[in-house]
Formats: structure tokens, C-alpha cells, sequence
């Protein structure tokens, strides 16, 4: 395993922090970067869970094993309420090993933030607690972020149509991962990445 055992005492901390919702979640799935270039190593490698600070993790790129292991396995979690519209969007969820009493791992769902203000390199991290980004997959099983309103056609003055889109920015890249320096997942926001290290990929879901 790629990531540092929890303490006890940080593990019991996150799962008091758990509350009851109305989560549905998926079958177990793998995650599969592919590159549009064919010289790249990385297409087909499989996306791990590394540990990039206490119960953080960002997800590296890995071997192309095709075994399902702790570090790899993922869930898709949605949510339902009663008179909502129904939505394919949710969280993606990895399961932190923990050892508690009552519990062998603590779900964590997957966020992206502004980790670095001076780039439109991000990279996504499992945190617990912290909230999740809205991202769901396509028809051909490819992960996408919902994104609120372009702005790349603002005019003065006038309030554009907002529309709801589905993008793939997803790239691999070299970058600092909470407190590590990876080849990870990243998201650029918008344009061509900051970072002269990414790669462009697909992130591809594997049924397990
Ligand atoms: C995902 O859903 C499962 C099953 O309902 C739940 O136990 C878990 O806490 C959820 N994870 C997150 C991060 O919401
Ligand atoms: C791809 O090649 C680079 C340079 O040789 C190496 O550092 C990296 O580990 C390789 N990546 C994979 C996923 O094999
Ligand atoms: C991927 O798998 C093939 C066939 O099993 C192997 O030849 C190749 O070295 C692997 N590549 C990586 C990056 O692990
Ligand atoms: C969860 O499900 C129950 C039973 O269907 C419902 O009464 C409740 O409103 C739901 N809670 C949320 C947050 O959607």
C-alpha cells in the first residue's frame, strides 16, 4: 500500500465526523488514464489513491495491473431526496483503511480547490470532511466535472445564459500533491496548463 497507516486516534476524529445522509453507492470500480498520444508510458496505468498528508490522498499514476487492490478500488456515491430532480451527478469516493472498533475504513469523497493560486493546474484530493466536487461519468464511462456557466463569451452588461456543461479537463502532470511532489491527476480550469509536464488524458472507468 502507497499510503501511510492512520493513526487510531485520527481515525476515530474523522469517523465522528461522518454524518447519516442518503448516499446510494455504486459497485466497486478501478480508474484507467488513457493518452490520445501514443509514444505516452502512462496511457492504460491505473490511477491509486497516494498519500499526500494525514488521511489526504491525491491520485498518482500507477502500473497498468489490471488487480484491484485497496489503493485502487473507487466507488461512485449519488445522492437522493425525496421531489429532487434526479441528477447522474455524485461524488467519487475512495475508502481510507482505518482500525477502529467499529469500523475497517473511512469513506472519503474527492475534491478539487484552488491548491495553488499562481496555476490552472489542480490537483483533486481525497480529504474527509472537505466537501466533494460534482462529477459524473459518460455513456462510454469517461469521468467528467459539472461546470456552471462559461464565461469565455462574457460581453459588458450583459448577463449570459448560464448553461450547465460536462468537461474532461483531466491531465497528468508533475506537481505538489498536497505535501508531495507526484506524477498525479490533475484538472486545468481552463486553457492550456500552466504546468510544462502535463499530459492530456481521458480518466476511464473499469468495472471491477
Ligand atoms: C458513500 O456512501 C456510503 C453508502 O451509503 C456511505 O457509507 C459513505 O459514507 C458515503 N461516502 C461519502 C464520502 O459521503
Ligand atoms: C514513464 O517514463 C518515465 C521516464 O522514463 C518514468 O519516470 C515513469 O515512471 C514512466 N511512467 C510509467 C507509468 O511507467
Ligand atoms: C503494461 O502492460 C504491458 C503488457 O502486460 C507491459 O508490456 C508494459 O510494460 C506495461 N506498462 C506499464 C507502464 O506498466
Ligand atoms: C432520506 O430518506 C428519507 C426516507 O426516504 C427521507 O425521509 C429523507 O428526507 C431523506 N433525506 C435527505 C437528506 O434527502
Amino acid at each position: 500500500m502507497k499510503f501511510s497507516t492512520t493513526t487510531t486516534l485520527l481515525g476515530a476524529a474523522l469517523a465522528g465526523s461522518a454524518s447519516a445522509q442518503n448516499y446510494t453507492q455504486s459497485a466497486p470500480f478501478t480508474l484507467r488514464v488513457v493518452s490520445s498520444d501514443p509514444a505516452s508510458n502512462i496511457t492504460d496505468s491505473y490511477l491509486y489513491a497516494c498519500h499526500a498528508g494525514a488521511a489526504i490522498e491525491g491520485l498518482c499514476v500507477g502500473s497498468n495491473s489490471t488487480t484491484p487492490t485497496v489503493s485502487n478500488t473507487y466507488y461512485f456515491n449519488t445522492t437522493t431526496c425525496d421531489g429532487c430532480t434526479p441528477t447522474n451527478l455524485g461524488s467519487l469516493v475512495w475508502n481510507l483503511p482505518v482500525q477502529l472498533p467499529d469500523a475497517d475504513h473511512y469513506s472519503e469523497a474527492l475534491s478539487i480547490s484552488l491548491d495553488n493560486l499562481g496555476s490552472n493546474v489542480h490537483f483533486p484530493l481525497f480529504e474527509g470532511g472537505y466537501g466533494s466536487t460534482q462529477l459524473g461519468f459518460t455513456d462510454d464511462k469517461k469521468l467528467f466535472a459539472s461546470v456552471y456557466g462559461d464565461d469565455s463569451k462574457n460581453v459588458p452588461g450583459e448577463r449570459p445564459e448560464s448553461v450547465t456543461e460536462e468537461l474532461q479537463n483531466w491531465y497528468v502532470c508533475w506537481g505538489t500533491v498536497g505535501g508531495y511532489y507526484y506524477q498525479a491527476l490533475a484538472w486545468v480550469t481552463a486553457g492550456e496548463p500552466h504546468n510544462p509536464t502535463c499530459e492530456k488524458v481521458e480518466v476511464v472507468r473499469d468495472d471491477i
